[in-house]
C-alpha cells in the first residue's frame, strides 16, 4: 500500500480543510464491496452503502469525514485540494480515499463497472451542500461544524490511528488565523440615515 496525501486552504465557499486528503492505493487488494465494507466498519466507519458512483456535482459535507473504496472499476474525482485549487484523481478498485469534511468532490468519469463504498466515523450520518448555492451565513455555520469534529480513532484502511491527521497544525498554526476571525465577525447594520431624529 502507498499513501498519497494533498493539502488544502479555504477558498471561495469551499471550507476544505486542515486535514490532508489521503488516497491509499491498493489498500484492499482486489476490491470487493464486501470486503471494502467489512474493512471500514472493523475500524470503526460505519454507515456503509455501495453504489454505482458518487454525486456527479460538486459537494462537500459539514456533518462528519468520509472515507470512499472502489471496490470495482474506476473513477476520476475532481477535488478541491492541490496548488491550483482542483486535482483530478483517478482511483481503481481496491483505492480507498480519506475525504475529510469540508473539501468539494465530484465524480468526473468512471468505468461502466463502476461500484463505490461508503463509511463515516462513528457511523455519523453525512449531509450534502453544495457550494454554488451557499449562502454566507450557511458557509459559516457549515465551517463551525466542520472545525468541531473529532479527528476519528482509527484510519478506515488501515486500522491504525491517522498519523497525518494528528500530526496536521491546528488552524492557527496553519495560517487560518484570519478565516477564523471572519467567522466569527458581525458585519455591522447599515449606517443609521443620516440626520435622522431618534
Ligand atoms: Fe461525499
Amino acid at each position: 500500500m502507498k499513501t498519497e496525501t494533498f493539502t488544502s486552504h479555504p477558498h471561495g465557499m469551499i471550507p476544505n480543510s486542515r486535514f490532508p486528503l489521503l488516497v491509499h492505493r491498493n489498500a484492499i487488494p482486489g476490491g470487493g464491496a464486501q470486503a471494502v465494507k467489512d474493512r471500514f466498519r472493523s475500524n470503526g466507519w460505519s454507515n456503509n452503502w455501495d453504489y454505482p458512483g458518487v454525486y456527479e456535482y460538486a459537494h462537500f459535507h459539514s456533518t462528519t469525514h468520509e472515507c470512499l473504496g472502489c471496490a470495482a472499476g474506476w473513477m476520476v474525482f475532481s477535488i478541491s485540494v492541490g496548488h491550483s485549487g482542483f486535482t483530478q484523481i483517478r482511483i481503481a478498485a481496491g483505492d480507498v480515499i480519506i475525504m475529510p469534511a469540508g473539501v468539494s468532490h465530484e465524480m468526473i468519469s468512471q468505468s461502466s463497472d463502476i461500484h463505490m463504498c461508503g463509511g463515516y466515523p462513528d457511523g455519523r450520518d453525512w449531509d450534502d451542500i453544495q457550494e454554488a448555492f451557499l449562502s454566507d451565513e450557511e458557509y459559516k455555520r457549515a465551517c463551525k461544524r466542520i472545525m468541531m469534529l473529532p479527528i476519528p480513532a482509527l484510519d478506515p484502511a488501515t486500522g491504525k490511528p491517522i498519523a497525518e491527521w494528528l500530526a496536521a497544525p491546528s488552524s492557527v498554526d496553519g495560517g487560518w488565523n484570519e478565516w477564523r476571525s471572519g467567522l466569527d465577525a458581525r458585519s455591522l447594520p447599515s449606517s443609521p440615515a443620516a440626520g435622522r431624529a431618534i
